[in-house]
């Protein structure tokens, strides 16, 4: 069911110091940041060979990113996003097995344009799952 992964996201407390490390330190193709008001978040994204970083920092006051910060204020890794081939019976699978889809239950439009879905961390050993369309 899942494919590549499509990017590992990072919360992090101070979005301008964690691009410049990303763009200055590690030497990594950094986009500038992106105001995402429908999910709570700015982000700036680590273009790999293999795969992408997502650096996130939170946008407003109910940003789920604030509340992960408050518990973790150095930052920390959020979630993983695999990518998918059909979201839709992805979801059906992953219900019919008991686990838990956050949210609505019903997929939005993720950061890059795609369908995603997030999966509840208590059913996968502690991990935010995000699901991307492919
Ligand atoms: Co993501």
């Amino acid at each position: 069911m899942i494919g590549e992964l499509n990017h590992v996201a990072i919360a992090v407390p101070d979005l301008r110091k964690a691009s410049l490390q990303y763009k200055d330190v590690f030497g990594a193709d950094v986009s500038e940041p992106l105001a995402l008001p429908e999910h709570g978040v700015t982000v700036v994204f680590v273009n790999l060979p293999n795969s992408k970083i997502e650096l996130l920092h939170p946008l407003g006051e109910e940003s789920s990113i604030k509340k992960f910060l408050d518990k973790n204020p150095a930052g920390g890794i959020h979630h993983l996003c695999f990518e998918v081939g059909d979201i839709m019976a992805a979801s059906k699978k992953l219900l019919s097995k008991g686990h838990r889809i956050l949210g609505s239950g019903k997929p939005r439009i993720g950061a890059h344009g795609k369908e995603v879905l997030f999966l509840h961390p208590k059913d996968n050993f502690g991990a935010l799952i995000e699901l991307e369309q492919k």
